[in-house]
């Protein structure tokens, strides 16, 4: 019932030319696909240029953030508007290279779920715990305030439209990837949380993606657990063959 997503955050990589290379390697390699929703998420300077390489194909554009304002005096910043206008179908939010590196609260992260649900736009919402965290027995309690404080007031309507993405942050780049048991246990708490939050039905139907070091080799057993939705791939999406296998996952029966 849940539609499996792979999305690939290339972040700060990729010249024009670069990006177009990538994106016309991997359009071929998954045309077939129409299981899963594909996603690329490029650095804005080429947002513009994989939206026209990818029009009437089925991979969809994302960006890898916004501001939460629609326009004004806030310099170097890019509004949700701007980012529909450019093709894009998904804006990714909280990752945890913006929190750490940005210092973005869950606060901004907030606005910026709202600013995006108010245009329209799908939301990634990512959220994650520190391996400190981890160790000392937090992580519940951390994805429980990120989930609680990032979505405050969003509508039941507007979680049709939101992916949630569960990236330990001491996963992410590091070759280090949650076991198989770890990434459901984790889904399985967000999925409770957003029954306690929301109800049964919307906990049900929003894809919960697992980050963090996924590969060719992992993503089978990833996407076999009953909570695993989807992937968000960094590293292994700068290639377009690499990122053409994850995308054409095999799940086992478990
Ligand atoms: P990684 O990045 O696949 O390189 O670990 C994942 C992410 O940050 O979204």
């Amino acid at each position: 019932m849940r539609k499996p997503m792979i999305a690939g955050n290339w972040k700060l990589h990729k010249t024009l030319q670069e990006a177009s290379d990538l994106i016309s390697g991997l359009i071929p390699n998954v045309a077939d696909n129409r299981n899963v929703e594909i996603v690329v998420a490029p650095v804005y300077t080429s947002l513009g240029k994989v939206a026209e390489a990818i029009s009437g194909s089925n991979i969809k554009l994302a960006a890898q953030n916004c501001y939460p304002e629609p326009q004004g005096a806030f310099t170097g910043e890019v509004s949700p508007l701007l980012l529909k206008d450019v093709g894009c179908q998904y804006v990714i939010i909280g990752h945890s290279e913006r929190r750490q590196l940005f210092g973005e609260s869950n606060k901004l992260i907030n606005s910026k779920a709202h600013a995006l649900a108010d245009v329209g736009l799908g939301i990634i919402f990512c959220i994650g715990e520190t391996l400190e965290e981890r160790e000392t027995e937090q992580t519940f309690d951390v994805l429980r305030r990120q989930v609680r404080l990032g979505l405050k007031n969003l509508r039941e309507d507007q979680m049709k439209s939101l992916v949630v993405a569960y990236e330990p942050v001491w996963a992410i780049g590091t070759g280090k990837t949650a076991s198989d048991e770890q990434a459901q246990e984790a889904h399985a708490f967000i999925r409770a949380l957003l029954t306690e939050l929301y109800d049964k039905e919307t906990a049900k139907a929003t894809r919960i993606l697992y980050g963090g070091s996924v590969k060719p080799g992992n993503v089978d057993s990833l996407m076999s657990q009953p909570d695993v939705d989807g992937a968000l791939v960094g590293g292994a999406s700068l290639k377009a063959d690499d990122f053409a296998r994850i995308v054409n996952f095999q799940a086992q029966d478990s």
